[in-house]
């Protein structure tokens, strides 16, 4: 069977919270949940497709955790590597950053040479700015578990679904 990794990082336990949500409608694939802050290179390495979730800090900033692994990660090879995002965020409180760190994210795999799935249409989000957007479209799941967190459910089920034919 394909080895499916959530990794996360998570200052709060929201993104968190969210992981252990996207690995409940993956029980067939049976992926492993882990906490960036536990990881080395080869949690990344040994997986067939990553399931990345960062929360936002600062302002725009990557979460403390991934911000280390990223650094750890810049040797290493990744190429071809299949990969999903999601990011948790505040669009009221933090609306021109608005998951940021999702975009960090992406633009770090993207150069790592690793195919990214799973971008979801703006529409329906109420945000000034964010770098997670590329032509209208964020690089993956946005989550406002602040203020939206009675969508959190139905916009990871629907996304979960878009995803599965890739996995
Ligand atoms: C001090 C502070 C700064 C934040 N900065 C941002 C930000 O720049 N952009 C954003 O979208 N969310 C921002 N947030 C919101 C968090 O990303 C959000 O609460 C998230 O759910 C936290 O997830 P975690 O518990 O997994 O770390 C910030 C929150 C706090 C308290």
């Amino acid at each position: 069977m394909k080895k499916i990794s959530i990794i996360y990082g998570s200052s709060t336990d929201n993104t968190k919270a969210a992981a252990e949500q996207i690995a409940a409608l993956l029980t067939e694939h049976a992926p492993e949940v882990l906490n960036v802050a536990d990881c080395n290179a080869d949690s990344f390495t040994s997986a067939d497709f990553l399931i990345l979730g960062t929360s936002t800090w600062g302002c725009g900033d990557l979460q403390d955790d991934w911000a280390d692994m990223l650094d750890r990660l810049k040797g290493v090879d990744l190429s071809g590597k299949r990969v999903a995002l999601f990011g948790l965020g505040d669009s009221s409180s933090f609306s021109d950053t608005f998951v940021d760190g999702m975009g960090e994210l992406y633009e770090f795999f993207r150069d790592k040479n690793c195919q990214i799935f799973g971008s979801v249409s703006s529409d329906g989000y109420s945000f000034d700015a964010s770098r997670a957007l590329v032509d209208d479209e964020f690089v993956g799941l946005p989550l406002d578990s602040d203020n939206e967190d009675h969508l959190t459910q139905e916009r990871i089920s629907a996304w979960v679904k878009n995803l599965k034919p890739s996995l």
